[in-house]
């Protein structure tokens, strides 16, 4: 099969860039560094970084960041292990990102599996060593586990519906053939795809996303150092309230404050950068900086 060519723009970079203010000689750990878009402009701006680390738990995107950045350091691993270990080991940095979710890399290649645009196998999961694939849960799941999944994961609301209907056309085995099934339930069109919630559900579980995202917060704060900056880009709202969540209870009231937020709103998209990537449409920048004493 030819290989798809990916067409990646980095999500709120210049919001980012503004933020996290990154200046010659900081350290910089990236979380999340995908395609390496945010993390190309935020070394060019540390230029010789302290120490620099980039994180992404898909191996396909490892490969294409040891291609990219020759002299980096870049690990394959998730990010609520490495926090745990970069913590472990006392390490801390001036700027961290943390661009959630999937990248141009998931959506835009079929055989992955997260996109019901593109025919493909029910795969989404973006570490493929895991055991856990979306397949298993709509072929093997009961159905109670799959509405609660949809409902909690994609606030579904034809939740029951919908996995009753899963259930029914079991097995069903490419993601055209699910999206197919999830629309049959609904009988009106909307402007998003009816699929699009449960394709959310599915890819946030295969993955444990939820989880990964709140139990590496406070780790995040802690790898701050003093006067260090963190910037969050969350794309749904279960997201982007977890975000929101830890944020306000690490700033706190006075003097016990360990951060503080760098905006009071979260930062959107303007019209001109989701004219260009529709992505970003949901996208919601929050960045906190670390009190210095
Ligand atoms: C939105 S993309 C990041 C794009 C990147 N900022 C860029 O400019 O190219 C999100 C990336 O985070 C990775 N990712 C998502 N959850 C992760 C996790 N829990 N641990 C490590 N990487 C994760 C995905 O594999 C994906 O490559």
């Amino acid at each position: 099969m030819p290989k798809q060519k990916i067409v990646h723009n980095p999500v709120l970079l210049r919001e980012v860039l503004h933020l996290l203010a990154p200046k010659a000689g900081e350290s910089y750990l990236d979380l999340t560094a995908g395609l390496g878009g945010h993390a190309g402009a935020i070394l060019e701006l540390t230029r010789a970084p302290k120490q620099a680390l980039l994180i992404d738990r898909d191996p396909e995107a490892v490969k294409m960041l040891k291609k990219k950045f020759k002299d980096i350091d870049i690990l394959q691993s998730d990010f609520l292990a490495a926090s745990q270990e970069l913590v472990e080991r006392g390490k801390r940095f001036d700027l961290i990102l943390a661009d959630l979710g999937v990248s141009s890399l998931h959506f835009e290649q079929a055989l992955r599996g997260f996109s019901f645009v593109r025919p493909g196998p029910l795969d989404m999961r973006m570490d493929n060593s895991q055991h856990l694939t979306a397949g298993e849960i709509v072929n093997h799941w009961d159905e109670q586990k799959i509405a609660n999944l949809l409902k909690n994961y994609g606030e579904e609301p034809k939740s029951r519906a919908v996995a009753a209907k899963i259930v029914t056309n079991r097995p069903i085995h490419s993601t055209d053939q699910l999206a197919k099934v999830v629309a049959s339930t609904y009988r009106f069109r909307s402007k998003t795809h009816p699929a699009t919630r449960t394709f959310q559900a599915l890819r946030i579980a295969v993955n444990d996303e939820l989880a990964q995202i709140q139990d590496s917060l406070p780790l995040m704060l802690q790898l701050l150092e003093p006067g260090g900056r963190l910037a969050v880009i969350s794309f749904h709202s279960l997201e982007d309230r977890l975000v929101k969540q830890a944020f306000k209870e690490a700033a706190g009231q006075g003097y016990e404050a360990e951060i503080r937020l760098l905006s009071k709103k979260p930062i959107t998209a303007k019209a001109e950068e989701i004219a260009l990537n529709p992505r970003a449409r949901s996208a919601k920048l929050r960045a906190v900086a670390k009190i210095k004493t």
